[in-house]
């Protein structure tokens, strides 16, 4: 079992002691998920969408050694001359790069040797640290703090990608984490949202990515947002139905996927003797009807949720109606985020009269293209890559998931992915009245 991370949230201004010790963490918290996987394991690329464990360790690290060593370190030789063509993920600015769907190909550097690239990065980026003065120090921090977080983005991916490389192995092994024991649906409720004129956007303090800027305004019908996610129990109500066989619920780009992919139940659900199955990182176990449904695509979500005679939730609702059900801050203490190392989504749990599970669990589909804010510009340079770029052909998730690090979850993080991608932990939560978007 990987070691929990602890929930930290970032101060106004760094001081070095307190970088390198939050460097020191979110490192040693990589190779801690990394650390029960054999060599074997960490090299495998089980579908283009994957990326072995070995690379996800390497590119953090090549992060830092091109985005902060080779910019400011004096006398900068790279540690391995091909290593940036190797682990440079998608950064036109930096230079050419492997090709993202064969990163399984590469058996050298293996585990051990990417574990040496990183002590040497670390040792490195300490030693920079030290000699840094007060205007120095000001000025890098962001692009470190950065770095922290998307080495947070690829803990989580980290964990989506073993947990498909370990699917496909008919002895179906477990990563982690440890089986619910079964549950009963808890009953769905509504809650009711004013509307009107709101604020969209990262409200300042704290970190956040350039996406979610700038706040700014969004005009909202009255509607209402489900209490929880939707559960299994659910979604099989919908396959009995024949939710996969009926085109006229599905988006026409859907429908397709639906006959070219033979899609008939969620991606990781599997049917034996009738039984519905289902793998997880803690092992595979028949479906339990109480837990959210998980790792499905924003088209079977659509899907669902025309079916159910309701819609999703666009971005704007989603983080407002979080917002103003007193959600804004922090996740609370029990939020199921990776911290609690189930690795999987939970049960609801009773009603509350407040939104359940809107941290955790399951990333929330919404039917919101992911797109730039009115007023958005993406920073300058090759950074300026990280998001803007990517604002075309996907639609946004919202909330966080149980494979989330604490801390990498906030009411205006805005995650995105193609609308037909299974392989992340996704689930659906429903919306009504208001105006669909
Ligand atoms: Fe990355």
């Amino acid at each position: 079992m990987p070691d929990p991370m602890p929930p930290r949230t970032s101060p106004s201004s760094w001081d070095a002691d307190t970088l390198v010790a939050r460097y020191d963490e979110v490192r040693a918290h990589t190779e801690s998920l990394a650390a029960p996987l054999s060599p074997e394991d960490q090299t495998v690329q089980s579908m283009p969408d994957v990326s072995p464990t070995k690379w996800h360790r390497a590119h953090v690290t090549w992060f830092f050694e091109t985005f902060v060593l080779a910019e400011n370190e004096p006398s900068f030789t790279p540690y391995q001359d091909k290593y940036w063509f190797l682990f440079n993920s998608y950064y036109e600015g930096v230079g050419p790069r492997y090709a993202r769907a064969e990163r399984g190909h590469i058996t050298r550097p293996g585990a051990h040797d990417v574990g040496l690239y990183r002590h040497n990065v670390d040792a490195r980026m300490r030693d920079l640290v030290a000699t840094l003065d007060g205007g120095a120090l000001e000025k890098l921090s962001s692009t470190i703090e950065l770095g922290f977080h998307h080495e947070q983005q690829h803990q989580e991916l980290l964990l989506m990608d073993i947990k498909h490389v370990l699917s496909v192995n008919p002895l179906q092994p477990a990563y982690a984490g440890t089986p619910l024991t079964p549950s009963e649906p808890d009953p769905m409720g509504w809650v009711d949202v004013a509307g009107g004129l709101v604020e969209v956007g990262h409200r300042g303090g704290g970190f956040s990515f350039d996406n979610e800027l700038p706040l700014h305004q969004q005009w909202l019908e009255p509607y209402r947002l489900a209490d929880r996610l939707v559960t299994n129990g659910e979604w099989l109500r919908f396959m009995a139905d024949r939710g996969y066989e009926r085109h006229e619920l599905w988006l026409s780009d859907g429908w397709a996927r639906v006959g070219a992919e033979g899609w008939r139940a969620p991606f990781y659900w599997r049917q034996v003797d009738g039984v519905w199955f289902e793998h997880t990182l803690s092992g595979t176990r028949p479906v339990d009807p109480g837990l959210p449904v998980s790792h499905v695509s924003h088209y079977e979500a659509d899907a669902y949720a025309t079916w159910a005679g309701k819609r999703l939730p666009s971005e704007g609702e989603w983080e407002h109606a979080v917002v103003a059900d007193g959600q804004a801050e922090a996740p609370p203490t029990g939020a199921n985020l990776a911290d609690l190392q189930t690795f999987h989504p939970r049960p609801a749990g009773p009603p509350t009269g407040h939104l359940r599970q809107v941290y955790g669990d399951c990333w929330e589909w919404t039917s919101s293209a992911y797109l730039a804010y009115p007023g958005y510009h993406p920073p300058a340079g090759a950074i300026g890559e990280y998001n803007g770029k990517f604002m075309s052909g996907q639609m946004v998730l919202r909330g966080g998931c149980a494979l989330t690090p604490p801390g990498h979850a906030r009411a205006s993080y805005r995650n995105f992915f193609p609308p037909g991608s299974r392989w992340a932990l996704s689930g659906v939560r429903l919306a009504d009245g208001g105006v669909r978007s």
